[in-house]
């Protein structure tokens, strides 16, 4: 599938009040942890998509009753920590980090053989972060080549609690760690290098698993045991930043979006936008089940170029393709570094973003660790998301800017974090035919 947005001279500004889906990361837990508790939990505003399908299916196969989805909600009833069943044959997780690497922990302390298989992008990723703390407690998990998926995991095992110091702020790697911990003898205790989004800590307590937090470390006893409840995932503010980021960009834009989750491991890119000079203002904040929401209003702003502080990565570390486009549309300079995470995502996001910026005639330069880039305007041209969902959606919200039209191929993985993207997107403003091939 591919997008064509018309730039040129009767581009509109983005205008409405919408509601973007469920939060991923949420959408992930809320199934992991219903599945693992005692009693029946009620999801609701889950995310229908293939990320979050393929975590659904995977706990299906283990033989959890799972209803739905249906408009957003998931019935659950959950097995207990022991009540999982071996599937028929490997868990197949498509594009989706978050489950194989939360699984991987949490598949370890089970009492059965299980192999997690991925799609070409997901069998390129780093997954030695997550074996290595696992073989530290204990468990047996192989990966083929370079520590690449598929990931072979032996039950079985009996699990002892470590005391690990991750080497990356990665909040997947802590969440392994921490479900990993709930299996093993003991407290089990996890310290980051700098602030990561802490959905697994919240959600944890609040199906009643006492986690301990303080300052950067995270730690939990075991043996553990989760109690249902019902989840309202908030609206995923990852996928709100692409329209943030389109209603700051083009002129006569005035955007409400809707419930969207803004607990404040996830708001970098508010701040980001915030230094660059974006106008934007929270009303009806409120906290539901544990996570902070409110509704983020977006006018048009005239942004400027800055240096991008590095305690605010990690916090904006999915919206960096849609913080290149911002930065493409400020006035001045600039500069992310301490970002060599991108380059392990769904795809190389530094050197894939600064590629199709260049095919459009910015002056974007990208350096090991992030990009240094000189804002002005966006040309005509064809970029390549490379399969990759956010890649995509960045480059729609920059024909909002462009001189002409844009043809971005390879758009079908938007469908793993934001089904309905451009009818949502055409239905604020922005011009944008799909082609499926
Ligand atoms: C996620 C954590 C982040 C993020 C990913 C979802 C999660 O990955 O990029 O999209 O749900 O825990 P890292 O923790 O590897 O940075």
């Amino acid at each position: 599938m591919k997008y064509i947005v018309q730039g040129g001279s009767d581009k509109s500004g983005l205008k409405g009040s919408i509601r973007v889906p469920g939060d991923k990361s949420i959408s992930h837990r809320s199934i992991m942890f219903g599945s693992l508790a005692e009693g029946t939990s009620i999801i609701s505003g889950f995310l229908e998509g293939e990320d979050s399908l393929n975590t659904l299916r995977a706990f299906q196969a283990m033989g959890v009753n799972i209803d739905g989805p249906v408009d957003g909600k998931v019935t659950i009833e959950g097995v207990g920590m022991h009540g999982l069943t071996a599937p028929a044959g490997p868990l197949y997780v498509g594009n989706s980090g978050t489950s194989m690497r939360l699984l991987a922990g949490l598949l370890a302390g089970q009492r059965f053989d299980v192999e997690l298989s991925g799609d070409t992008s997901l069998s390129k990723r780093p997954m030695k972060r997550v074996t290595d703390p696992l073989a530290e407690m204990g468990a047996r998990v192989d990966t083929a080549e370079g520590g690449k998926p598929p990931l072979k995991i032996t039950g079985n095992q009996s699990l002892n609690s470590i005391s690990y110091q991750m080497p990356m702020a990665s909040a997947q790697v802590k969440s392994c760690c921490l479900l990993a911990g709930m299996y093993a003898q003991g407290k089990t205790c996890v310290t980051e290098p700098a602030v990561t989004r802490d959905h697994t800590e919240r959600m944890l307590k609040a199906f009643g698993c006492d986690v301990e937090v303080q300052d950067s470390q995270a730690c939990i006893t075991g043996p553990a045991k989760l109690i249902a409840t019902d989840i309202d995932v908030p609206a995923d503010i990852s996928s709100a930043a692409f329209f943030m980021v389109g209603a700051s960009i083009a002129e006569d834009s005035d955007i409400l979006l809707q419930h969207v989750g803004i607990n404040p491991t996830r708001t970098g890119v508010i701040d980001i936008l915030k230094l660059m000079a974006a106008d934007i203002t929270f009303s009806n904040q409120q906290e539901i089940g544990g996570e902070p929401v409110a509704d983020i209003r977006v006018k048009s702003s005239s942004l400027k170029g800055v240096h991008i502080p590095e305690e605010l990565v990690p916090l904006a570390i999915d919206e960096f393709p849609v913080i290149f486009v911002a930065a493409a549309c400020a006035d001045g300079q600039t500069i992310v570094s301490g970002a060599e995470e991108l380059r392990v995502k769904e795809s190389d996001r530094i050197q894939v973003m600064a590629d199709g910026l260049v095919a459009l005639g910015v002056d974007a330069r990208a350096t090991d660790d992030g990009m240094i880039i000189q804002g002005g305007s966006i040309g005509a041209g064809t970029v390549y998301s490379h399969d990759d969902h956010r890649i995509a959606m960045a480059f729609a919200m920059a024909g909002l800017r462009a001189s002409g039209e844009i043809h971005i191929e390879d758009c079908d993985n938007v469908n793993t974090s934001f089904p309905g993207f451009a009818e949502l997107a055409a239905s604020c403003g922005l011009s944008i035919k799909v082609l499926n091939d």
